[in-house]
């Protein structure tokens, strides 16, 4: 099988722990059990078959510098666990939108110059799935940026809580051009959810914004967490659209409810209510 060339949006801390971990598992062994690794094998391809092809940033400290130094850039401060040699991978200037918020704009100096050639780079250097790590919040950057991935026939894994992969106008332009897209958001296998409704509490606890995914499971509790995560899914697909969109943004994209109700258009309040009747919801179909 060949090589899976992959761009990356947002080269923040999401996209250094992608990177660092794409190096730190290349030569993974396929029959021992991997630490922090679900499959060291997915549909064919070993983790060593990825590469990094492009990427794009706004922001000075990250712009024109290799990607394997741009992951390290301030502001960045994620955990460094792998070193990561040079790629030949330029950071490019993106294009800025809604990507700068009220608090980045405090922390980030855009880069000058202008926003590179996304369609021509991607097409250059044959790119085949995008993944967006945009910041929280960047509803027309995220727009912007599909718009140039169609154009360059690309794939497209969008990691941030803007819906792009279950609205039927982006699912039908990616279908027409076949062309693949994933939610990631929804695809996290961990068992937050599951966790969250074993502690029985009545879904009101103070630490609710403080889910953490464990660090190194056993490889029983992998195993365990994939039944799981089959069950949570199916559960969540009895929900309604909006109760999946308030779980997934809460257990899976790990956002707060203030944060939630800020990308879903609605109140503090209102998040709170979805989410207490989706989690008793999927507590009658997955305890018994
Ligand atoms: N799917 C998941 O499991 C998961 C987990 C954590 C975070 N996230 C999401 O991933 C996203 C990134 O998180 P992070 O912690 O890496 O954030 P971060 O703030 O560390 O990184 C964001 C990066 O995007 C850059 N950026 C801003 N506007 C841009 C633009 N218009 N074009 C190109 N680059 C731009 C910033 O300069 C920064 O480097 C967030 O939306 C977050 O919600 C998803």
């Amino acid at each position: 099988m060949g090589k899976i060339r992959v761009a990356i949006i947002g080269v923040g801390n999401c996209a250094s722990s992608l990177v660092q971990g794409v190096e730190f598992y290349r030569h993974a062994p396929e029959d021992e059990f991997v630490p922090g690794l679900m499959h060291v094998r997915l549909g064919g391809y070993h983790i060593g078959d990825i590469e990094f092809s492009a990427a794009f940033d706004i922001d000075r400290t990250k712009v024109g510098k290799d990607l394997s130094e741009a992951i390290f850039a301030a502001p960045n401060n994620t955990y460094k666990f792998s070193d990561v040699p040079h790629l030949g991978v330029p950071v490019s200037r993106g294009m800025t939108h809604d990507g700068l918020g009220k608090y980045l704009k405090e922390i980030i100096t855009k880069a000058s110059g202008s926003t590179a050639d996304v369609v021509g780079i991607l097409k250059e250097t044959r790119t085949d799935v995008v993944v967006s790590y945009l910041p929280v919040g960047s509803e027309m950057a995220t727009k912007w940026y599909v718009e140039q991935i169609l154009d360059a026939g690309c794939g497209f894994i969008n990691c941030i809580p803007v819906f792009i992969a279950r609205e039927e106008y982006w699912q039908k332009r990616f279908q027409e051009r076949g062309l693949p897209m994933e939610a990631w958001l929804f695809r996290i296998a961990h068992n937050l959810v599951v966790d969250h409704l074993r502690r029985g509490s009545r879904f009101e606890r103070a630490d609710e914004d403080e889910a953490a995914l464990p660090d190194f499971p056993d490889p029983a509790h992998i195993a365990e967490e994939r039944l799981m995560m089959a069950d949570v899914r199916a559960a969540m697909m009895r929900l309604t659209q909006d109760q999946r969109d308030v779980v997934s943004l809460r257990f899976f994209g790990g956002l707060s409810s203030k944060e939630t109700a800020d990308v879903l258009h609605t109140s503090d309040g209102a998040v709170r209510e979805m989410q207490r009747a989706a989690l008793e919801k999927m507590r009658g179909l997955l305890i018994p």
